[in-house]
């Protein structure tokens, strides 16, 4: 029997709309493009050790080119004592044995480009490993040398420089400085009664480089060459807001989480409980910390922008920058700057339609003020996957991680929602992006055994945040394989919930309304109605509902529209369904559902 379905005083049968963006009249590929995003230790394993690595990608990028994604971007591969899973580099020219060779990401980039993909690589300018040879070189060489000067060491503060120089946390948790006779490495070295201080924002493996320092930006513009020579596409930049920070390191109380940024009401706070330094003035005003966000880190971009100019292909820059609000954001992706920034605003909000067109409305506005397009993005490696965060009774960011002893998500409801959630992104003009395993529905993993986790958060905030391993396990391929088709031998770094066996990609394939065939078929009407080039309307169709109308020239306009109301809501009159994220009833659009139409000519 068919749910009831809701006459909507709200659903006019022609529907009415509010322009919220006109495409320019550009047409290079990264302002419409899906990009896949692989995390390399997860994807695929040739070498049997239970690692992903470089050649297990290129073996599985049919995969992707079958799914109909534009691009790949690859998290850190470089040499790396992986402390946080590669953000920690100690060569940025060298691919990390675990990973396997340079031979091997060359490879990767020939095959890729063969099938029509593009690579985007990632790029960490914040820190570097400890073990990178200047940080090497830095602790030998003791206070006041040459090399020190390209981190950012200080005395500390008290009588005996006892105390860290300011009050800066670090994200993962725990003071952003560490006595550098307090490192591990120190008893028996010759920094053993080194009483400076570094600033590391994130781990104490990774200390901060001093973006004032000349070498520190020549270095980074020859590490662009070597990946541009070698074929790669674009560069996803780690932190792209942290390279700055304001002169005199001012004290500072708040506290930064990752993807979400600063709390502008808790930076406030924070900024008023400070004395701060004059020239840091402005956080009394905008809430922001003195350590991201800082006007200094665009002169940087500009200056990488014309590097990668001097190259052909369009090569892009993307930056992760967790900056509110979206027009500050919109400063990194003006036209001399970066291309893309990604839009966490997008990825925190809520499951609420009035917040979600808010945020659509708000990303358009502001990016198309620079010219530059919008981006969306649901999951990545550092939050739980939106399968999961979506089937919490609290959406938006979600925790950082849950455990088995946390309260479990719903899993058939955030299954439906994520669904719902994923075709309305990939019906938005702009670029969006696709974290590797959400197009088969993967949810996060959160009943990992504690003793598993490898997350510096978990560490450092004394098990107060479970971390990030739980959206970085290994991915299914084959349901009946030992770890699931991971590795050839079955082993895997971290274990796969047993769930997972029903959603490898040799089962979804045989299951037309699998969330794989319906990435699938988004992907390819995406493509065939040039939807990442559309214009948009913001369509009224009452509160509970979010629905745009997608138009470009010689096409007809698809309407995408998602029911997150509790009572299904009848379609509108004229229209036929190209793909629904799950079964419609009888004409109508059942809640948690999207569904994207063709108005009938
Ligand atoms: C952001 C990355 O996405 C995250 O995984 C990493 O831990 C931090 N930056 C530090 O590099």
């Amino acid at each position: 029997m068919d749910a009831p379905v809701t006459a909507s005083p709200h659903l006019p049968q022609t529907l009415t709309g509010q322009v919220v963006h006109q495409p320019t009249a550009d047409a290079e590929w990264w302002r419409t493009a899906v990009i896949y995003q692989v995390y390399p230790r997860s994807f695929g394993d040739a070498d049997g050790d239970g690692i992903g690595d470089l050649p297990g990608v290129t073996e599985r990028l049919e995969h992707l080119a079958r799914l109909g994604v534009d691009a790949v971007w690859l998290s850190p591969f470089y040499r790396s004592p992986q402390k946080d899973a590669g953000y920690d580099v100690a060569d940025y020219r060298d691919v990390d044995p675990l990973f396997g060779t340079l031979a091997d990401a060359d490879a990767l980039i020939a095959r890729a480009h063969e099938l029509g993909l593009r690579v985007v690589v990632d790029l960490v300018p914040n820190h570097t490993s400890d073990q990178h040879a200047w940080f090497r070189q830095a602790l030998a060489d003791g206070p006041g040398s040459a090399a020190r000067a390209r981190y950012m060491f200080r005395e500390g503060a008290g009588e005996y420089g006892e105390e860290p120089p300011n009050n800066w946390q670090s994200v993962f948790g725990g003071s952003a400085w560490t006595r550098v006779s307090e490192r591990p490495d120190a008893p028996g070295s010759s920094w053993e009664r080194d009483g400076q201080w570094y600033l590391h924002l994130f781990d104490s493996s990774q200390p901060d480089l001093n973006w004032d320092h000349p070498e520190v930006h020549e270095e980074f513009c020859s590490i662009l060459r070597f990946w541009l020579d070698r074929g790669v596409d674009g560069f996803r930049v780690d932190v792209a807001h942290g390279l700055v920070k304001a002169a005199g390191l001012p004290d500072w109380a708040g506290h930064v989480r990752m993807v979400e940024g600063t709390d502008v009401e808790e930076g406030l706070a924070a900024a008023e409980d400070e004395v701060l330094a004059p020239d840091a003035s402005d956080d009394v005003e905008t809430g922001r910390s003195p350590m991201f966000d800082q006007d200094g880190v665009h002169e940087i971009y500009r200056e990488w922008r014309a590097v990668l100019d001097e190259y052909d292909g369009d090569r892009i820059l993307v930056a992760e920058a967790w900056v509110e609000p979206l027009e500050r954001l919109a400063l990194y992706v003006r036209p001399d700057e970066m291309h893309q920034a990604f839009n966490f605003n997008f990825l925190v909000t809520r499951w609420s339609p009035a917040e979600l067109r808010e945020s659509i409305t708000g990303s358009y506005a502001a990016n198309d003020a620079v010219g530059a397009p919008t981006t969306w993005v649901l999951s990545n490696h550092d939050v739980v996957r939106h399968a999961s965060r979506l089937g919490l009774a609290e959406t938006g960011k979600g925790p950082n991680g849950i455990g088995a002893e946390d309260t479990q998500p719903d899993a058939e409801l955030g299954l439906r929602r994520a669904r719902a959630a994923s075709l309305l992104m990939l019906g938005l003009a702009g670029s969006a992006y696709v974290y590797q395993g959400e197009e088969l529905g993967l949810p996060e993993h959160t009943t990992l055994d504690d003793s598993l986790r490898q997350d510096p958060a978990w560490w450092r905030t004394g098990h107060a945040e479970k971390g990030r391993d739980g959206c970085r396990v290994p991915l299914p391929w084959r349901s009946d394989a030992p770890g699931l088709g991971f590795s050839p031998t079955g082993r895997t770094w971290l274990p796969q919930p047993e769930s997972w066996a029903a959603l490898a990609p040799d089962v979804q394939e045989q299951q037309e309304d699998s969330t794989l065939s319906l990435y699938r078929r988004a992907l390819a009407l995406r493509a065939e109605h040039r939807l990442g080039a559309g214009a948009m309307d913001l369509v009224t169709a009452g509160e509970d509902v979010v629905a745009v109308r997608n138009t470009g020239e010689e096409r007809p306009a698809v309407v995408v529209m998602a029911n997150l109301g509790t009572e299904p809501v009848a379609l509108p009159e004229g229209h036929e369904v190209l793909v629904a994220s799950g079964p419609l009833a009888g004409g109508a659009l059942p809640t948690d559902t999207t569904v994207w139409l063709r108005a009938q000519a």
